[in-house]
């Protein structure tokens, strides 16, 4: 697909509801008692991985325009599947349902694609392990194909090494199958829309600080569930807004979680013009509109704490800060070696061939900002947040940007080139 620079942005829209929120309102609908219903539902792959999974263990889903019906059958009402459990691209749905799996009374396999099938996943076997789970890497390398027989489980205290969403809720998720109370404490707090929303369920997870501590064995009921618009999703448009001149932009309903918004956060410190006007309250989630205007943006440095705030956001804002003025350093985020691509090499090989200043580290990036984009061919390797990031740098470069398998996106915004489109002929 390819891209040109773009005069102005202009207009309204929403982003489709949030990835992480969806797929826990399958997970935790399938194990509540009776049914639940989640409005805004993101169809994009990966949701619709883990829809097929709780399918084929036993559970009724069906889908309507814009709503999923999930008839639970309780905690304990999963039944083995006849074959492999295939999560397609989706790290959330592999390792959240690997913590779900490991206290069932049938045993199961679960696979991916061939990035899947390279990502970590002994983040998740040695702390099941301790709970008493036998889940084993089948080819012995720690990845996908993963084998799980459910045994009983035991409550542990678990520290991370990484701050991992993830990790911490298939603890926590195996945790409702413990005989004893589990906790997890992290470096720092990752994104929390697995403890808020199993309360909301009716569980009893606590938090504080960065430990969220569960109680085994609770009744969940059926919800109705409205997922907010994903910030991860806005990113590309609060970036675009900001970067592109002539440019204006209100985004209607986006999550913004303080776990979650990060984003905002560098948007302030690079003196971005964003406003944020918050509305409502959905399913427990704090949820705002936001307005975009075209700014002069300035370098700042992003670390500690704030990175898994904004872990999924950081190849746009690596874009973003080859914009601004001055020096943008990334540190504390080797976890983006370790994503749907290495995203600190993919961002420092593709803007380098843009022409942009950037350095790859360790455990991020520095970027100095002033150097204009020129058009280049860049591969997305299959990952979703690099295509897009790459679509809106194609945007405000000159000549043409063609991005490499862009059709990529469909994993977490299917109609992202449409919405791209739809602002800039407004
Ligand atoms: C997610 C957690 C994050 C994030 C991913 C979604 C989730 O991953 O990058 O896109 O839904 O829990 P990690 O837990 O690996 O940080």
């Amino acid at each position: 697909m390819k891209f040109t620079r773009a005069k102005a942005l202009r207009g309204e829209l929403t982003v489709p509801g949030d990835k992480s929120i969806s797929h826990r309102a399958i997970m935790f609908g399938s194990l509540a008692k009776g049914l639940t219903t989640v409005d805004n539902f993101l169809k994009g792959a990966d949701c619709l991985s883990t829809i097929d999974c709780f399918r084929k263990l036993g559970i009724s889903i069906e889908e309507k325009e814009n709503q999923i019906k999930i008839q639970g059958n309780g905690l304990h009402g999963l039944t083995q599947p006849g074959q492999i459990l295939d999560v397609g691209n989706s790290g959330t749905t592999i390792r959240l349902i690997s913590g779900i799996l490991s206290g069932q009374c049938f045993d199961v396999s679960l696979t991916g694609d061939s990035s899947i099938q390279k990502r970590p996943m002994g983040r998740i076997i040695e702390p099941l392990s301790q709970m008493g789970a036998s889940i084993q890497s089948v080819k012995d390398n720690d990845c996908a194909p993963l084998k799980i027989q459910g045994k009983l489980l035991h409550g542990i205290h678990y520290q991370t090494k990484v701050a991992s969403a993830q990790v911490k809720s298939a603890i926590l998720l195996a945790g409702l199958y413990a005989d004893s109370p589990t906790s997890v404490t992290e470096p720092a707090l990752s994104r929390n829309h697995t403890e808020l929303m199993l309360n909301f369920f009716g569980a009893k997870v606590e938090t504080k600080g960065a430990t969220a501590t569960i109680q085994p064995d609770p009744f969940l009921t059926g919800q109705a569930i409205t997922v907010p618009g994903d910030i991860s999703s806005a990113a590309y448009f609060i970036a675009a807004g900001c970067i592109t001149p002539n440019s204006e932009l209100f985004i209607r309903n986006v999550g913004i979680n303080p776990t979650r918004d990060g984003m905002l956060k560098v948007c302030k410190m690079m003196g971005a013009d964003v406003t944020v006007l918050p509305h409502k309250v959905q399913s427990g989630e704090p949820t705002a509109d936001l307005l975009v205007k075209t700014s002069s943006l300035n370098g700042c440095t992003i670390e500690g704490d704030l990175i898994p705030t904004l872990i999924d956001e950081l190849p746009m804002i690596a874009v973003m800060a080859c914009f601004a003025k001055g020096t943008t350093v990334i540190r504390d985020a080797a976890e983006l070696k370790v994503k749907e691509s290495n995203r600190i090499n993919v961002m420092v090989e593709n803007l380098t061939a843009m022409g942009a200043h950037i350095t790859a580290t360790d455990d991020g990036m520095i970027i100095e900002g002033g150097y204009p984009l020129q058009g280049a061919v860049v591969d997305s390797h299959l990952d979703h947040r690099i295509a897009m990031s790459f679509a809106v740098a194609g945007l405000n470069a000159d000549g043409e940007t063609e991005i490499l398998g862009a059709e990529c996106v469909n994993i977490s915004y299917p109609g992202f080139y449409q919405d791209l489109n739809q602002i800039q002929s407004s």
